[in-house]
């Protein structure tokens, strides 16, 4: 089989790795790749936001299956395009990937279905939207509407702190057109876990729960990032709250996609909060989480493709989708500024990192060239470690990390230290 691989990070490194697994594949495509990911796949110059130069690559490559991996394509419609050239895909469609890419319409689908979620008001006047923080008690959840890499949100301790976060989303436009509409959201409180869940539209099957870190530094200090680092499993999941989520938040998900006409295929998000009436969703995500895809593909037992194969096909209860006991503690490595504005092109040395048993060293903002590998990013590596528990795992993934030196090079230390 050929397959194409749209994205060029850290999650689309591990989704490389496993898929060249399946004996059926015998040529991989990543569009646009990255200095990882060409170990297995050949990497082509095309945007992964250039539909129509992704299109045009599918037709003339004979693909048979095709990963759209990152937020942008599927809100842009890739799967759509890809589907109707006759290129089977994993991912949702255009229609169903709005429960990311506005999240207006995911709040309206959580009222409307009985979903539990933090109490919200929606905005497209700056004043009304100024005037109704300055009435609340802080802290208060100022986001933008569409997406905006990983940057929307704002928790405002203060009305100063969100009448900035108005000011920037709504007069100086940060984020384009993704800010013109705004969220004013509920704090909530408690642990914060993320479900990536694969589902057909009929089943769904919940993975291993993952804890992502995203403020910048230690102590959960800084701003928000895309995520410096995860642990899988998420110790405050509990079986009864996984029952509890099933029952309340994802089998009522799916079915409320359906009801609207907006069958959800692919890898669902649940970014959840365990608050203290119990878990509620924070956000959806409409792909697998990057840096989570690093550290829960690593305990996936079963095969990617067939599962992803499955998943297309509408047949996902017929395969097993099974993933090993122990842990995953997962590293990120990012440039000096991140994620504010930094510096590329320095040279990393990867040492003998890569070698250790157990360990991977995922490329996020990588690119080879000239033989050399170079930073390309603000995230640039994803070290995770696998063990048989948690501490043994995130030993093993600092050690790694410790070998690792590049120019600026920075990341959290307190990684799954509680
Ligand atoms: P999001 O991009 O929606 O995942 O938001 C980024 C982060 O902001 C989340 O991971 C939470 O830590 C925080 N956040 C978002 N919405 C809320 C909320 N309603 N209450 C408390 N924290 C929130
Ligand atoms: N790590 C958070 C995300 O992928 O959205």
């Amino acid at each position: 089989m050929n397959i194409l691989i749209i994205g060029g990070g850290g999650r689309e490194h591990v989704i490389t790795k496993y898929i060249a697994r399946n004996p059926k594949v015998s040529k991989i495509y990543a569009l646009p790749g990255n200095g990882g990911i060409s170990q297995f796949a050949e990497c082509v110059k095309i945007s992964a936001e250039d539909i129509d130069g992704i299109v045009s690559f599918a037709a003339t490559h004979a693909i048979d299956f095709a990963i759209v991996a990152p937020d942008d394509p599927l809100a842009m419609g890739a799967v759509d395009r890809l589907e109707a050239e006759g290129v089977k895909c994993f991912g949702p469609e255009k229609s169903a990937a709005q429960i990311e890419s506005s999240k207006v319409f995911a709040k309206e689908l959580m009222t409307k279905y009985g979903i539990p979620t933090a109490g919200y008001k929606v905005f497209t006047e700056t004043d009304k939207a100024l005037s109704y923080a300055a009435l609340s008690d802080c802290p208060i959840v100022i986001k933008a509407d569409g997406l905006a890499k990983g940057k929307g949100v704002t928790v405002a301790e203060n009305f100063q702190q969100a009448r900035d976060a108005i000011m920037s989303c709504m007069r100086d436009k940060s984020f384009g057109k993704s800010g013109e509409r705004i969220l004013i959201e509920e704090c909530l409180t408690g642990p914060e876990v993320t479900v990536l869940a694969f589902t057909d539209g009929k089943t769904i099957i919940p993975m291993v729960s993952s804890m992502d870190h995203k403020r910048a530094y230690d102590g959960n200090k800084g701003p928000n990032t895309g995520g410096m680092g995860v642990i899988a499993p998420n110790p405050h999941y509990t079986p009864e709250i996984a029952n509890e989520c099933m029952t309340r938040i994802f089998a009522p998900t799916i079915a409320a996609m359906n009801s609207e006409g907006r069958t959800f295929k692919g890898c669902l998000y649940f970014g959840l909060m365990l608050t203290p009436e119990g878990p509620k969703v924070i956000e959806y995500n409409c792909r697998f989480g990057d840096p989570e895809a690093e550290a829960v593909l690593p305990l996936m037992e079963s095969d990617l493709l067939d599962v992803m194969m499955a998943v297309r096909d509408e047949r996902l209860a017929e395969v097993p989708v099974k993933f090993r006991e122990g842990a995953s503690c997962c590293v990120v490595c990012a440039s000096s500024g991140y994620p504010g504005s930094y510096l590329t092109g320095y040279p990393i040395d990867l040492g003998d990192a890569g070698n250790i048993p157990g360990v991977d060293v995922f490329h996020a903002g990588t690119k080879l060239e000239g033989g050399r590998l170079l930073t390309s990013g603000g995230r640039v590596l994803a070290v995770n470690a696998v063990a048989d528990d948690l501490p043994t795992a995130r030993e093993m993934a600092y050690d790694a990390v410790g070998r690792i030196t590049f120019e600026g090079m920075r990341y959290r230390s307190d990684i799954g230290a509680f």
